[in-house]
């Protein structure tokens, strides 16, 4: 990695600043290709163990290994050099214990260039957040619906509709800040608990099924394309439909193969001497 490549980047510090200014932009991004594509246009490209969902086809993301994540995270630096860099910690590689995280987060790190992880949980993983914030590794949380625990959650309904879940996830958000993390992703959450989670916590807080008052926004890419069309929560503005347009593609492709009218002249190569001709 040069030096050079390293300072066009978005800072950890940068985003940690954010609160109340410009919303910070982020999208998950998994493979070099569409990392090239967003990177102009994003804060921060985050690699999400959603992968595990729309790009494995797994019914949730606790299938995910630490190797998926590096694989995906070193994919995504290749095709970005603006954007912060942030990995998600997979389920089981960091809540067992803080020196259990800080090996795995130090690995996402060094193998893959990334600036960052994010990890799910509120009071319960603070000292873990303390852990690696203290040892040089910046961590971004995760409160409020947390996929990695949607066994316990019955499924992933919008939560802080009664009072006492609202208590818990302001509670955590706020342990989550204290214990040094520099930009917090809310989660599907009831809009009024959003709100007064992002007014109360001087952290930036990094909304998706949040609220607009949040001090940024966050999309599952293939969500916001319509790449994923195995069910679209509430919370997903469709900006393109990418997968008609594929599905439109590929039926084009087959008529055309079928009828032998791909290939064309104008694909075939002929005896020049001009290799490309
Ligand atoms: O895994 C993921 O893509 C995420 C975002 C939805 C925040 O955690």
């Amino acid at each position: 990695m040069s030096a050079e490549a390293r300072i066009d980047r978005i800072a950890v510090p940068d985003l940690a600043q954010r609160k109340g200014g410009e919303p910070i932009v982020c999208l998950t991004a998994y493979t070099t290709p569409i990392a090239r594509l967003l990177d102009p246009h994003v804060d921060l490209l985050l690699v999400g163990d959603s992968l595990g969902m729309v790009l494995y086809g797994f019914e949730s993301t606790l299938q995910v290994t630490l190797e998926m994540m590096i694989a995906h995270g070193a994919a995504v630096r290749r095709g970005s050099r603006r954007a912060c860099l942030v990995v998600d910690l997979p389920f089981a590689s960091y809540q067992e214990s803080p020196a259990v995280a800080f090996r795995s987060a130090a690995r996402v790190m060094a193998e893959t260039g990334s600036s960052a992880v994010k990890l799910e949980g509120g009071v319960e993983m603070a000292e873990t957040i303390a852990f690696l914030t203290r040892r040089g590794i910046p961590v971004m949380g995760h409160v409020g619906l947390t996929p990695q625990a949607v066994n316990g959650l019955r499924g992933y309904r919008a939560r802080g509709r009664n009072p006492l879940e609202a208590k818990a996830i302001k509670a955590d958000a706020a342990a989550v800040a204290e214990a040094g993390a520099f930009n917090i992703v809310l989660e599907g959450v009831v809009e009024p608990l959003a709100r007064e989670i992002v007014a109360s916590v001087s952290t930036p807080i990094i909304g998706i099924g949040a609220s607009p008052a949040c001090d940024g926004q966050v999309l599952v890419v293939d969500d916001m394309t319509g790449l994923f069309g195995e069910f679209k929560p509430k919370f997903v503005k469709r900006f393109a439909e990418l997968g008609t347009e594929v599905g439109k593609a590929a039926a084009a492709y087959a008529a055309e193969v079928r009828a032998r009218r791909f290939p064309a002249p104008e694909h075939l190569f002929g005896l020049g001497t001009n290799a490309k001709t």
